[in-house]
Parts: structure tokens; sequence; C-alpha cells
């Protein structure tokens, strides 16, 4: 609207510099007027029509289609796979520690095992030889055989034993020693004061034996044991508790 305006302006003004170019050849020709008010604005133009939809575009070419696209991004995990096979066994470890110790065991018949005592007699009238263990006879009881025919207890159970001996002797004196292991271990004596007079030395102790050691009993030069219608000699012994 104001471009048609301009524009007849502008040809309005060149038509009038015209006829002043041609007043220049006219001599004496007056001043030119001044221009004129410029015209009132045009109407509005009419709506154009709308043209028809174009032409289908032209597919991809099959080449370009299968061009090779930019790298995608990597897709999610898929699930585990199925469990593999067993491998081979491993080398064989080292032991372990030692277990706690077990409950205590129920007490065994100890009756036959455990059990150790004697009594044995000399039945003789002949002394004993001195410094020797005295010989015995005759067997009273013998329990699991640990007094032996040379006149030994030997000791098989290590332990607690009592020991006690009744000698008898007539018109002698008598020195009684009972040997643990080869050692005096007690002396018991009777000295005869009055003619034909009886003595019986006796004696007795407790000791702990190992197993293996000996015990018995030996007389010294007063050695007058004697055994007859007056009295006995008799060596006992027996195992206390075993330890
Ligand atoms: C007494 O027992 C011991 C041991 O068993 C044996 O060596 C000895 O011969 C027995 N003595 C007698 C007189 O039976």
């Amino acid at each position: 609207m104001f471009d048609r305006h301009l524009i007849s302006g502008i040809i309005f003004i060149v038509s009038l510099c015209f006829s002043l170019v041609s007043m220049d050849t006219c001599p004496g020709a007056g001043t030119p007027g001044l221009p004129g008010i410029p015209g009132l604005p045009g109407r509005d133009g009419r709506d154009r029509i709308k043209g028809d939809n174009g032409d289908p575009g032209i597919p991809l070419k099959p080449d370009s289609a299968s061009m090779k696209g930019e790298k995608g991004d990597p897709g999610v995990f898929g699930s585990p796979g199925k469990r593999g096979r067993p491998g081979e066994a491993g080398d064989k470890g080292l032991p372990g520690p030692p277990g706690e110790p077990g409950d205590q065991g129920e007490f065994g018949d100890t009756t036959s095992l455990l059990q150790s005592a004697f009594s044995v007699s000399r039945l003789t009238r002949n002394p004993p030889e001195p410094h020797i263990p005295i010989r015995f006879s005759k067997n009273i009881t013998l329990i699991n055989s640990h007094f032996n025919n040379e006149g030994k207890f030997v000791c098989e159970i290590s332990g607690y034993y009592y020991f006690v001996f009744h000698a008898s002797s007539y018109d002698k004196n008598l020195c009684v020693i009972l040997m643990v292991d080869g050692k005096k271990f007690a002396t018991f004596c009777d000295h005869h004061k009055i003619q034909k007079s009886q003595q019986a030395p006796s004696g007795g102790l407790a000791v702990h034996l190992k197993q293996n050691q000996n015990v018995w009993l030996q007389t010294n030069s007063y050695n007058g044991m004697f055994a007859g219608d007056t009295g006995d000699s008799i060596f006992s012994g027996f195992l206390i508790h075993a330890h």
C-alpha cells in the first residue's frame, strides 16, 4: 500500500523532472511549482487461491537405503548362561586341628585286672639264708600271681600297696627287713631274753610301687625264723589302689 504511494510519487517526480528539462530548453519559462501532495493509500489486495499439492517426492535409491548408519548404543545385558561342567577335584587339604576330648568312659570291670594280693606262708623249721629273699613254701592266697617262688613280689600294677608280715622265732634272735627294690625299707627285730621263749616280730607299711619294682623280706644274721606248732611266718601284701 505504502509502496504504491511511493511508486506513484516517484513517477510524479520523474515526469516533473522531464517537464523541467524540457522547460530548460524553452527560453523564458517561469519558476517550477511545488511537488504535489502524495495520494491516499490504496485498497487491500485480494486473497490468493490455494495452490495444488506438489508431486510426490522421489523415493530413496536402494543404494542410499542400505547405507550404513551410525553405531547404536549397547544393548541391555542378557540373562545368565547355563551352568558349566564341574571342574576337577582339588588337592587334599591339610588335616584339621584335633577335636575336643571326649566324655569320660564308663567304669570298666576292674575285678580281675586291677587286683593284686597275696598271702604266703613259710612252713619249715630251717632258718632262712640271711641277706637274700626269704622263700615261702605255701601260697595261701594269690590273686594274679604277682608273688613268685623266689620270695619276691613283683609289681604289675603301679599304685599304693600295703605289706604286712608276722614272723615266728623260737629261742633265737630274729630281724626281718622289708626290702623295696633292693633297699632296706624297714627293719623289725625281736631279741630273745629268756631261754626257750617265743617271739613274733611283725610289721607293716604302705608304699607306692611302680611297675616291675620288687618287694621282699630278708633277714640279717639274726635269722631265727621258725615255723612249727608254736607259730607261722606269714607275708602278705595287697594293692590299696592303682595310681
Ligand atoms: C605260688 O605261686 C607262684 C606264682 O604263681 C608259683 O610260682 C609257685 O610255684 C607257687 N607255690 C606253690 C607252693 O604252689
